[in-house]
Formats: structure tokens, C-alpha cells, sequence
């Protein structure tokens, strides 16, 4: 953490003209300067300095920001380095604040850093390498196309033991850091580093921000072992969380919303490739709550796909167990059983992109899987049936966070068991009071959050964004307009194009900004609060908060329409209009 003042004062003391001309060729036109904008392609300029208010702005692109940006942008100098950068120049020295632990955050960006020059590495050894043909020869095969491996950022390592070391590990410092991003495997007892991927198709995994974190690489031979090799988990990389193809997913498809969890990586960039690109995969393991978090916090509707094998009705009879706590109302988890013998890849490459849009769209919903699986070998018709159904049933159900969707359960489990519901949850603890401390621990939160009412909606994403303002960036103009509509969001909509115009913004900046603003004490406020979520949540959090957001604003929306067409005497509709309320059912006699 570098103070903010001291960002300021550095700020102060550095002319942006300065900055820039050492990098683009600028001209001095009339108060400002001017020159062939560095951020896109173009002939004529359209990219200009002003020295007053320090600031760059391109009219072609609408690249803009101070000159702290335009080292970040154009440079791709971390924060750090150039902040450092511009006090060496301004004669300062970065103080640094005691408490925080600048090492490690400055060893996160470098090996951020050094993810993604492997990451190019092996997108250019795709490309050129020698020994290439075989993995270009390999994708084809596969039927994978240039652009999609262009989009998933495939790439190819090539063979021999120290490719990417010799390529990478400049100085000591770089060696280390690839091996602590797990990129190099150290035998310490036998003097020996090499690379950990070789000969392998590489497939970078991409957290939301499109940062490079870990690599599956897959072998070309079809006996090599193992088949697919992960990173290790390091401090950028988590599998039990991390999803393989959500960031490409996000940038894919429009309107997110919905995503189909499936195995295998193949499994994701073959559906990509045939038209399906809202698809991610867990990293060879199994699908836990906190993945299902994830997912439900971007969409409200999961589909997990399974070979129709036993394995696979287990795995998926273990994914429904951990979608348990996460069943919030208004969310989804759907389950697809592809033929036997099938995964994904296969499937949609014979049968085609409508063939396996037709199976999503028959896939089992939570409550039939669930009563199906549990009935499987009892008999239904006898009372022990029905009981050890009931015993089976309650349990999971207890896990299931409180509301509508639970007490729709109970009432079928009540239908098919033939107890009143209201005796299977005062005899069960499926009461409201029971159970709490064995859910897991996000779900108290949720839970907590569906008490929200709109404006509160608004404030959670607020507090997140002042707590984590990079969230930000996670936005589009798109985004932006469609929360403009309602005049309760202003606030947000406009501290969020504030960050991302600003670049990197700390909370106090953020808030030092708005100072002066008359809703500055009330964001002061805010920004106090603890969102109580771990740093790698914030992101998640934002873009679910906002979500939730856009569905209950369409709904006010609506009900504002409905109310202004109910006031109105029937003869003053058009028949539009009165269609327009027959559809809502609200239909005038
Ligand atoms: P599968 O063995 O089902 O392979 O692994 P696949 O995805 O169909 O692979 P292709 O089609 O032969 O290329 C599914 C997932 O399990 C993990 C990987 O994440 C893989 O995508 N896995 C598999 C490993 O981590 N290691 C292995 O050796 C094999
Ligand atoms: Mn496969």
C-alpha cells in the first residue's frame, strides 16, 4: 500500500507531456498537444494531451486517465513500478505503509506477470515453433479452429526439459518466480529445475480479470501419462475454486445467463467451437459449493452435463449434494445426462450445436433428480418406502437455504411420502431454526442479502466497489446504460466510469474524489463497513449483486408500466397497450 497523499503529490509534481512524449510524438495543437493515439490503429491523429488538466484523452478509442494510467496502459508497468517510476523522476522517495505486506502483494503481480509471459511463450510456440506441426496437426484433428484457439489463448510447450527456462528465467529472481507460480519443478537435493509442461497442448486458466493464474496441458500422444497436467496450487491459483473457461465465457457470450459445467477442457473449447460458448470446467475435480458460489453469482442458472454412465450419475449425484446449500431462490441447477459413451466433445461434433441445445433444454431440474435418485430401489407404494424416503429426503434438506424453494420441496416430499408437510418439518428439524450452523457459511450471508431491498441491493454493490474499486472494470458500457435507467443507481454508475477512467484506484482515492460530493459522508460511511468477504470474493460478489440488481429493477419497471396502463380508463388504451396488460395477467374486465 502506497499512501494516497503521496500518489497525489507525485501526481503533482509530474507534467503528463513529459511522460508521454518520450513515447508517442506529440504536437503541440492550440492549448493542447496531439498525436497518433498508442491504444489503437490509426493514421490521422486523434489523440490528445492537456497539460492543465493532466490528463490523456483519445477521440478515437476513448483511452484516457492521468499519467499514472498511461505507465500502466501503455508501459504495462504494474502499479508499483509506476508509481515508483514517476517519484524517481519527481526526486521522491515512496514511503510505505508499516502494516501492509508489499512483498507479497508485489509477488502476486509479478507472478501475474510471469504467468502471462508463458502464457505468450506458448501461444507463439503454437505458432512458430518448430516442432509445432504435430500440436497445430493435433488441434485440427480435434476440430479445433484458429480463432477459437485464439480466444482460449491455447498454446503449445514445446518438447525438451528447459524451453521456458531458458526463455524466462533472465535473472534469479525470475527462475524463482516461475517455480512459485508452478510453471518450473524444483529438485532442490538433486540441483535440478526443468519445466513442469513439455510436449504438451497448453491451456491457460484465466481468472474474471482474463489474468493468466495455471495451465492444464494436455499430452499429444494418446498412451503419454498423464493425460492432462495441472499447475500446482499456488497464491494466485486455487483449484477448488477456479473455473476453466468462465472469463472466455463472460467475453463470449452477450447476456450471460446461464453457464453448463462440463468435465474436461477439450469438453469447453469443442462446445465454444460449436456455438456454445457459455460452458466451464471444474480442473479435475469435483464440483464444490464454493464453485457453485461462483457460478450462481454470475448466472442464475447452472447446468452440470454428465455422461449418462454410472460414474457419471454419481458425479452427478455428488454435484446436486453440493448445489444443496447454494439453492437460493431464484437461482437454478439443472442436470443433463449425455448418452453413454458420450462427453461433450464428442457429442456436440456428431450431433451438432441444436442437438445438444435440445438435450440442455430436457435436462432434470434439482427436485426431479433429487426425488429420482432417492427413490431409486424403494417401493413407493409401501410404507416403508415412503418412510426411508423421508429419512433419505430431510437431512439434505435441511442444508437447503431458507425459503420458497425449500418449503416447495418439503410440500413435494409431503406429496409423495403422504405426511402434511407441517408435521414433516416439526418432526424432522426442517423448522427454521434447525439446521442453521451445518449450512455452509456463505448461505447465512445470502440469506442474509435476500432481506435486501432494492436500494440495499445498491448499497451492498457500492460497499464492495469502494472496498475493491478494480471491480469496476468488470463492466461494460452496456452494463452501464442498463443500470443508468433507474435514478437510485446513479451514484454507482457514476463512481464506477470514474474508476475505470481513473485506472488503478484505491478505496482512499475512490473516496478522496468525492469529497468534496455531497454524498460523501454517506460513502465514508459505506467504505467503513466490512463487506465480510475475502478479497477473491469482492469480484464475484459485485457482478452477482448487480445482477440481482437488473432482475428487480426490470420487475419495478414492469409494475410501473402495469400501474400507469391500470390507472388509464380502458377506452384510452391502444390495443397494444391492452395486450400489453392481458400478457402481465392483470387484464381490466
Ligand atoms: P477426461 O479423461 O475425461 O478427458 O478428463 P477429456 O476431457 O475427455 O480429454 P480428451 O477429450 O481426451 O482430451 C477430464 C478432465 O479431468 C482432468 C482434466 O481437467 C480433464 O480435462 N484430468 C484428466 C486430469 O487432471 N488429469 C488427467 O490425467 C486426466
Ligand atoms: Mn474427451
Amino acid at each position: 500500500m502506497i499512501p494516497q497523499e503521496f500518489i497525489e503529490e507525485v501526481l503533482a509534481r509530474t507534467d503528463i507531456v513529459e511522460i508521454i512524449e518520450g513515447r508517442v510524438v506529440l504536437k503541440k495543437s492550440g492549448q493542447n498537444y496531439s498525436g497518433l493515439c498508442p491504444f489503437h490503429d490509426e493514421k490521422t491523429p486523434s489523440f490528445s494531451v492537456s497539460q492543465d488538466k493532466q490528463f490523456y484523452y483519445c477521440f478515437g478509442c476513448q483511452a484516457s486517465g492521468s499519467a499514472l494510467k498511461f505507465l500502466l496502459e501503455f508501459d504495462r508497468m504494474d502499479f508499483i513500478s509506476a508509481v515508483e517510476y514517476l517519484a524517481q523522476k519527481a526526486g521522491l522517495e515512496v514511503p510505505r505503509d508499516r502494516q501492509s505486506d508489499d512483498g507479497e502483494s508485489r509477488k502476486r503481480k509479478s507472478l501475474y506477470e510471469i504467468l502471462d509471459q508463458s502464457s505468450a511463450y506458448y501461444r507463439e510456440g503454437l505458432r512458430s515453433h518448430e516442432s509445432r506441426v504435430r500440436a497445430v496437426d493435433y488441434l485440427k484433428d480435434r476440430g479445433v479452429s484458429g480463432e477459437i484457439a485464439r480466444d482460449y489463448g491455447i498454446g503449445y510447450a514445446p518438447p525438451g526439459w528447459d524451453n521456458l527456462m531458458q526463455k524466462l528465467a533472465v535473472s534469479n529472481n525470475d527462475r524463482q518466480l516461475l517455480i512459485d507460480a508452478g510453471m518450473l519443478t524444483d529438485h532442490p537435493e538433486e540441483q535440478k529445475t526443468y519445466d513442469r509442461f513439455r510436449d504438451r497442448i497448453m491451456f491457460p486458466i484465466r481468472d474474471l480479470r482474463g489474468r493468466t493464474i495455471a495451465f492444464g496441458g494436455r499430452v499429444l500422444d494418446a498412451d503419454a501419462k498423464p493425460k492432462y497436467l495441472n499447475s500446482p496450487e499456488t497464491s494466485v491459483f486455487h483449484k477448488g475454486r477456479e473455473l476453466y473457461g468462465l472469463y472466455e465465457a463472460r467475453k463470449r457470450v452477450q447476456k450471460l445467463d446461464r453457464l453448463i459445467v462440463v468435465e474436461g477442457y477439450m469438453d469447453v473449447v469443442a462446445l465454444a467451437q460449436n456455438g456454445v460458448g457459455y460452458c466451464v470446467a471444474t480442473l479435475g475435480t469435483a464440483t464444490s459449493t464454493d464453485h457453485i458460489e461462483r457460478m450462481f453469482r454470475i448466472v442464475p442458472t447452472v447446468f452440470f452435463c454428465f455422461d449418462g454412465d454410472e460414474a457419471g450419475r454419481n458425479a452427478a449425484w455428488k454435484a446436486l449434494k453440493s448445489t444443496i446449500p447454494a439453492m437460493e431462490d431464484g437461482r437454478s441447477a439443472k442436470f443433463l445426462f449425455l448418452p453413454d459413451g458420450e462427453d461433450p466433445d464428442t457429442f456436440i461434433r456428431k450431433e451438432g450445436r441444436e442437438a445438444f441445445e435440445t438435450a440442455i433444454g430436457s435436462a432434470l431440474g434439482f427436485t426431479d433428480f433429487f426425488f429420482q435418485t432417492l427413490e431409486e430401489g424403494l417401493d413407493m407404494n409401501s410404507a416403508e418406502g415412503r418412510a426411508a424416503l423421508s429419512k433419505l429426503a430431510v437431512p439434505l434438506m435441511a442444508e437447503l437455504p431458507e425459503g420458497v424453494f425449500k418449503q416447495l420441496i418439503i410440500d413435494e416430499l409431503s406429496k409423495r411420502t403422504g405426511l402434511a408437510s407441517d408435521r414433516l418439518v416439526t418432526a424432522s428439524g426442517l423448522d427454521q431454526h434447525r439446521g442453521g450452523d451445518i449450512r455452509h457459511p456463505n448461505v447465512a450471508r445470502a440469506n442474509h442479502q435476500r432481506r435486501l431491498k432494492l436500494s440495499k441491493l445498491a448499497e451492498h454493490a457500492l460497499l464492495v466497489l469502494l472496498r475493491q474499486p478494480d471491480v469496476a472494470k468488470l463492466l461494460d458500457d452496456e452494463d452501464l446504460v442498463k443500470l443508468e435507467g433507474e435514478p437510485d443507481w446513479q451514484v454507482l454508475v457514476e463512481l464506477v466510469r470514474w474508476v475505470q477512467q481513473a485506472g488503478e484506484v484505491s478505496t482512499m482515492l475512490l473516496l478522496s474524489h468525492y469529497q468534496d460530493s455531497t454524498y460523501f459522508d454517506y460513502l465514508r460511511q459505506l467504505a467503513e463497513q466490512d463487506p465480510m468477504l475475502s478479497p477473491d470474493q469482492l469480484a464475484d460478489e459485485f457482478l452477482e449483486t448487480l445482477r440481482k440488481m437488473l432482475v428487480e429493477g426490470d420487475a419495478q419497471q414492469k409494475q410501473r408500466v402495469i400501474d400507469e396502463l391500470t390507472a388509464k380508463p380502458l377506452s384510452a388504451l391502444t390495443p397494444v397497450e391492452r395486450e400489453m396488460l392481458q400478457n402481465y395477467g392483470k387484464s381490466k374486465p
